[in-house]
């Protein structure tokens, strides 16, 4: 089946009513564009274990607490179709955001927890913003399984609990994050990194793969020399840096170990743009 864009809910409404989709299971995987390697181990995931695929190509404006944010994350529409299409994906969805949002639309999931800690903190409203449009997107198009990135770790962990709290009928699988020969997580973000940037960017993860379980018990000070050695690879801003538990995002006590495996979450700026990472620890 060649791929179908759908660019408004009309489109997309007809094309999963049609004879070839209905009652075939369905996979989601979401995205804001600006495909990636990273989309796409998504996108292949999501071929293998559905029948239909459909990826959304969304830029969603209530995640974002900061206007210059929205208007300078990365698109390429074209380039994305093209990439998508080759894929063989059966449904790209584009809708417009007065589409998904029409005048008087008043409905916001809100979170009474997880949303405080780690990207919450600096990003008030961003996790009520994806959890909205993620259960409309599940209504709209009635996914059996919806495919994330572990690199966004904190929206997958509320995605899944959202699932859970609301009794959703979709399965929500993770996939490992994707990196590139130096081990920098591949984002959409990456785009906006300058060529100096990005060498300091790719310095990151193997100064979080430093860290252990083992060097932990010894060295309960480890993420202040870790943190140290990123402002002198040249990181400008570290927004958070901190070791949590996997299953609960309880943060670490450096008194005890319990309830392993623990992550370390990272936010940094280098120099405007705004990278995230997380890696479980070995022992
Ligand atoms: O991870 C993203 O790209 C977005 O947060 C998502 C899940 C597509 C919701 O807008």
């Amino acid at each position: 089946m060649a791929t179908l864009i759908a660019r408004n809910l009309k489109t997309l409404e007809e094309a999963l009513s049609s004879r070839k989709i209905i009652n075939k299971k369905i996979g989601l995987v979401p995205t804001m564009g600006a495909i990636h390697d990273g989309h796409l181990a998504l996108v292949d995931k999501c071929l293998k274990l559905s029948q239909v695929t459909v990826v959304t190509i969304f830029i969603n404006p209530i995640q974002f607490n900061n206007k210059k944010d929205l208007s300078n994350y990365p698109t390429s529409i074209r380039k994305d179709i093209n990439i998508l299409s080759k894929k063989k994906v059966d449904i790209i969805f584009i809708p417009k955001a007065k589409e998904v949002y029409p005048i008087g639309f008043s409905t916001f999931i809100e979170l009474k927890s997880f949303d405080n800690i780690l990207c919450g903190k600096s990003r008030r409203g961003h996790f009520s913003g994806v959890a909205t449009v993620v259960l409309k997107l599940f209504c709209l198009i009635n996914p059996k399984i919806a495919f994330f990135g572990e690199k966004d770790y904190q929206q997958l962990f509320i995605i899944k609990k959202l699932v859970r709290d609301l009794n959703l009928n979709v399965n929500v699988l993770e996939v490992k994050t994707v990196r590139d020969k130096n081990g920098l997580a591949l984002s959409s973000r990456n785009r906006l990194l300058s060529k100096e940037e990005k060498n300091i960017a790719s310095k990151i993860n193997s100064i979080l793969k430093e860290v252990s379980i083992k060097d932990l018990k010894i060295n309960k000070a480890i993420l202040q020399s870790t943190s140290k050695k990123l402002y002198s690879e040249g990181v400008t801003k570290i927004e958070y840096l901190e070791i949590r538990q996997e299953k609960s995002l309880e943060i670490w006590n450096p008194k005890q170990f319990k309830n392993k495996p623990y992550r370390i979450f990272i936010a940094v700026r280098v120099g405007k743009v705004r990278l995230i990472d997380n890696m479980r620890l070995s022992d």
